[in-house]
């Protein structure tokens, strides 16, 4: 590759790309892919996969390979069998969607069937590249482990970082290295504690930093406000007052609610009960706040619109429940019709995107939640690093 094409800034520096391998003809590859997806039951009950996104992603590094007459085996995990084999998590529904998508390529049981993998144990990579000519890895997903076929292979065989894997780095360091301004972030989600890393570096970057879902109570908590029965991080308080002092005001935090009242049940659909009723940002005792309320959502979304740059991750309320799904619905459509360039995190953000037909009118769908939030938090991944270090590198003293 020229090497005035390189990106010379951001995590996406130094990796070998495709056209780093020695010529791959008649040679046999290992392209480590993250086939992590949602399976589900066909019309004869037989488990199929349910969103093949992820299959389709790596499709471009697949056939990059097959075209120029490699024989391909790609490798996945499926689940979190945690080192035992478990039926459930076969990969082959995984392999029969592979099949008809890219024919030719095969499809290894699933890694974490080993707990060699999980573990990064060396004789476990061993046995993974043994009979091999190259490595390609095209799993951003799961770039953020430290696993044996993420890290591994790099030091043992001329590698590569896959098409997919070079568009995400590209397109999420891009958020790291000069986005068009202004550039909102909109994090959502349960869990403020896995996520006050990735806040604080957000904060560093952003022009405004929109907290929603079930983490903006331990902020609001640390403002001094109620949050009667709501989800509630009482250890993070003074982490999130912290934050919401460095922030100088550029954390948007939620003014109401959509509370479900004590003895209710959240449910998929319309499945759930209870009385519910809009709320202030108060919310009164024993009250759950499960969705944001109209006026946050309105706000949100007129932050959203004239955005030269966005980034979305995790939903603003329970959406799998029809009654508190309005506020992740308005923020998705704010994200989608924004002026700027919008990205979004994978996961249930991307889901939720999915299900409401939008996914086409955003900017780009990352495949990897985790792993985007981890990259914008560290600038890089551990996947990332050891391609870096791959004998075929540039750069790197062979
Ligand atoms: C994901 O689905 O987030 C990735 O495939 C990583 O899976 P993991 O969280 O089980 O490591
Ligand atoms: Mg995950």
């Amino acid at each position: 590759m020229a090497d005035q094409a390189r990106p010379q800034e951001g995590p996406a520096v130094g990796l070998p790309l495709l056209e780093d391998l020695p010529d791959v003809e008649g040679r046999r590859v290992l392209v480590r892919v993250d086939f992590n997806v949602p399976l589900g039951h066909g019309a004869d009950g037989e488990v199929v996969v349910d969103d093949d996104f992820r299959i389709r992603a790596a499709l471009p590094t697949l056939s990059w390979l097959t075209d120029r007459g490699a024989s391909v085996t790609a490798c996945t995990h499926l689940g979190r069998p945690k080192g035992r084999v478990d039926p459930r998590f076969e990969v082959a529904p995984v392999r029969a969607r592979l099949a008809e998508l890219a024919p030719g390529v095969a499809l290894l049981e699933n890694l974490r069937f080993d707990p060699g993998e999980e573990a990064n144990d060396p004789a476990f990579v061993d046995r993974l590249v043994a009979g091999f000519d190259a490595y390609v890895n095209d799993a951003f997903g799961a770039s953020h482990r430290s696993h044996a076929s993420i890290v591994g292979p790099p030091a043992r065989l001329p590698s590569a970082a896959g098409r997919l894997l070079e568009r995400e780095v590209g397109t999420l360091g891009g958020l790291l290295v000069g986005p068009d301004r202004p550039f909102v972030a909109v994090v959502g989600g349960s869990k403020v504690g896995e996520k006050l890393g990735v806040l604080r570096a957000l904060l560093a970057r952003v022009d405004s930093l929109i907290v929603g879902g079930g983490m903006a109570f331990t902020f609001l908590a640390a403002q001094g406000h109620t949050v009667g029965a709501s989800l509630l991080d009482a250890g993070r308080i003074d982490s999130c007052g912290g934050l919401l002092q460095e922030a100088g005001g550029r954390i948007v935090l939620p003014t109401d609610f959509v509370a479900l009242a004590p003895g209710g049940s959240v449910g998929a659909g319309a499945s759930g009960s209870g009385e519910v009723r809009m709320v202030g940002v108060d919310i009164p005792r024993r009250w759950r706040g499960l969705d944001i309320g109209p006026e946050s959502a309105g706000v949100f979304a007129d932050l959203v619109a004239p955005a030269g740059t966005v980034f979305w991750n995790g939903p603003m309320g329970v959406f799998e429940d029809d009654r508190f799904s309005a506020g992740t619905r308005t923020v998705a459509r704010a994200v989608a019709d924004a002026k700027g360039f919008s990205i979004v995190g994978g996961g249930d953000s991307a889901a939720a995107l999915d299900h409401l037909g939008l996914a086409g009118r955003v900017g780009f769908v990352s495949t990897g939640g985790g792993a985007s939030l981890e990259l914008l938090e560290h600038s890089d991944l551990p996947g990332l690093e050891a391609l870096r270090h791959a004998s075929n590198a540039p750069g790197a003293t062979a």
